[in-house]
């Protein structure tokens, strides 16, 4: 078996399914797996010129790839369908491509009429939240009890442990590395974990982990309650040219420069070897090449060359094999 995994190394947004949908195309995988999260991720995939937002459904399923939503997620059966019917609509064919965890838990109308009172975190309001809650305090509902899902059930550890042919696996993250419920900013974070350790929990040995790909923006976004965007308005020009705009609620985004501490720690604590840099045609439109070196203190640059060079020297000490800076929101 073999997994490579693909993580956030920020607050969501990281433009993972652009890395996720250009792996799928080229990395011979048999299974495509979300491991962690639920509808309040928006996976923006540009499939040969047509533009999908995708919640729940893993990017497989544009290449005829098994897609798999893992027990780590939490899935709400309606806005399942309706993305079904999207991509169908879109001219995807989805039979016999998706699959449900029998494990995995449930959104109930419930939860998200909760959720959709919440102020204090700023929260998709997808329910997420209460889901998990009511998994961890014993009273969730399992997919496995819902009829309408039973067509789309798999048990993860047959399917990857008793498969007679090879496994390869694809394993796509939600959110980031600061959002994660336990290394984020609690309790401005998401109710799941978020980090590479969370891909084991669906029947995924370590053992067969071979990359994990950090994907991280030449600038930094967050979206909710807290305050985070400094006072300056190069970030409303960021905003506005890098249509940062949440894919699933439409909230504007707030905006930081690239924190090198952070960075780090969450590519150590992803174990990542690979790291891709989006959205460098934003910088490049600005023209303002900066890094935040500590707290109230920051790396100004004269030139996108010396602000990858930085960014480069940083991650090869870590031990990061590859860097890329992408500048298209179709192509690494
Ligand atoms: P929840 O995951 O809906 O409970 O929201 C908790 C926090 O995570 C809020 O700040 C959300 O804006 C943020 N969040 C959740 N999912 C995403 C995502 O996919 N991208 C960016 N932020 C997210
Ligand atoms: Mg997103």
């Amino acid at each position: 078996m073999i997994a490579d995994v693909v993580v956030g190394l920020q607050y969501g947004d990281e433009g993972k399914g652009k890395i996720t949908h250009h792996l799928c195309k080229t990395g011979g995988y048999s299974h495509v797996l979300r491991f962690n999260g639920g509808c309040n991720a928006g996976h923006t995939i540009f499939h040969e010129g047509k533009k999908f937002v995708t919640h729940h459904i893993p990017a497989g399923v544009f290449f005829g790839i098994k897609s798999i939503i893992g027990n780590g997620c939490v899935l709400d059966p309606e806005q399942f369908f309706r993305e079904i019917k999207e991509l169908e609509e879109g001219g995807i064919n989805t039979k016999g491509m998706i699959y449900i965890a029998k494990n995995c838990h449930v959104i109930t109308s419930e939860h998200k009429d909760e959720d959709g009172r919440d102020i204090k975190i700023g929260t998709t309001r997808r329910g997420n939240g209460p889901a998990y809650r009511d998994k961890y305090s014993r009273s969730g509902v399992m997919a496995k009890e819902i009829p309408e899902l039973k067509p789309y059930l798999i048990d993860l550890y047959s399917e990857f442990h008793e498969n007679k042919n090879e496994v390869k696996i694809l394993c796509e993250g939600a959110q980031g590395f600061g959002l994660d419920i336990d290394w984020g900013d609690y309790p401005y974070v998401t109710s799941s974990h978020c980090l590479t350790a969370a891909v084991m929990l669906n029947a995924i040995p370590h053992t067969a982990l071979r990359d994990v790909w950090g994907v991280a923006k030449a600038y930094e976004t967050y979206v909710g309650a807290k305050n985070f965007e400094l006072k300056n308005p190069v970030f409303t020009k960021i905003r506005k040219l890098g249509n940062e705009f949440g894919s699933t609620t439409g909230r504007p985004r707030q905006c930081g420069w690239l924190e090198a501490p952070f960075l780090k720690r969450s590519v150590k604590m992803n174990a990542v070897n690979k790291v891709v840099f989006n959205k460098m045609d934003i910088l490049e439109q600005v023209d303002r090449w900066v890094v935040k070196r500590q707290k109230n203190k920051f790396e100004i640059f004269h030139n996108r060359n010396q602000f990858e060079n930085y960014l480069e020297d940083i991650l090869k000490k870590l031990g990061v094999e590859v860097v890329h800076f992408s500048d298209s929101p179709e192509q690494i």
